[in-house]
């Protein structure tokens, strides 16, 4: 009889555990499905790409972060935002001059964001970037770091082909 009722209590004792472990479980899922994503996107840190991607003088764009990663010859990879220093156009990159070219009034800036011509009043800005634990560039959009005025001009190249604006802005 008493064999019966330690039995009993037993199941009883592995059924609260069980139980238990069950809610915890619950618990633990809840609250890991309400913490923010690692990637909130625009405004944010943005996940983009591994930093082994971007060759000296590539161009890479990360459209959810609006902005280009691009890594000067002998330098750090930077994070240039593409909204025009003047009134906010996205500036896209010209492979063929090798410069970013703003279409709204013509603004050129150069591999790195320097100003070059245009009614723009500084170079491109600029986001942090950091590589996190998973070996990927984050693009911290929530800062900004104001371009270069006119005039800073550190890398000091040609254009290396015909601009993409052919029609010319008045
Ligand atoms: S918005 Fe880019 S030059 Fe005006």
């Amino acid at each position: 009889m008493s064999s019966i009722l330690t039995r009993r209590a037993l199941l009883a004792r592995t059924w609260k555990v069980g139980l238990g472990l069950i809610g915890a479980a619950g618990i633990w899922s809840m609250w890991d499905l309400l913490q923010p994503l690692a990637t909130p996107g625009f405004g944010g840190k943005v996940r983009s790409v591994a930093a082994s991607v971007i060759t000296e003088g590539s161009v890479t764009e990360v459209s959810e972060a609006r902005a280009y990663l691009v890594r000067p010859p002998g330098g750090d990879i930077i994070a240039l935002s593409s909204k025009c220093t003047h009134l906010g156009c996205k500036v896209p990159y010209c492979e063929s001059s090798g410069r970013f070219e703003c279409p709204c009034h013509g603004t050129t800036f150069n591999l790195i964001g320097e100003y070059l011509t245009g009614p723009a009043p500084r170079g491109m800005d600029t986001h942090p970037v950091e590589v996190g634990a998973d070996g990927l560039l984050y693009i911290d959009t929530g800062t900004r770091e104001d371009g270069p005025v006119p005039g800073v001009l550190t890398l000091d190249e040609p254009a290396t082909g015909p601009s993409c604006d052919e029609g010319g802005h008045a």
